[in-house]
């Protein structure tokens, strides 16, 4: 297992989208509440960081800021056009209080 640390739960806000860079990888971080989830920073639709776009806390949902694509944040998948193709999601362990993202 392949993991990146992104840092602890402190570190991002409740609601918000935030892009993280770790080496070549781009990452669009958001929690809610406790929990957090990651996908790849770029719209399936067109190249686009979803991490420009708003987050729905109640669906669980972010919206793609440049035509209204809203992806699951749990799994990366679409939920709204003119999205049909999924954005790689990646699971998060906590492992000594820090977040690692599991990338391979
Ligand atoms: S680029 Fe994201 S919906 Fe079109």
């Amino acid at each position: 297992m392949t993991t990146v640390d992104i840092g602890t739960l402190q570190d991002y806000v409740h609601g918000a989208a935030v892009q993280v860079r770790r080496g070549d990888r781009v990452l669009v971080v958001v929690r809610i509440d406790q929990d957090v989830y990651v996908l790849d920073d770029r719209c399936s639709h067109e190249d686009f960081s979803l991490a420009e776009g708003e987050v729905d806390v109640t669906t669980c949902e972010i919206e793609c800021a440049r035509h209204g694509a809203m992806f699951q944040l749990k799994d990366g998948q679409p939920a709204s056009f003119p999205a049909t193709r999924p954005v790689t999601h990646y699971d998060v362990v906590v492992e000594g209080g820090r977040l690692q993202v599991v990338v391979s």
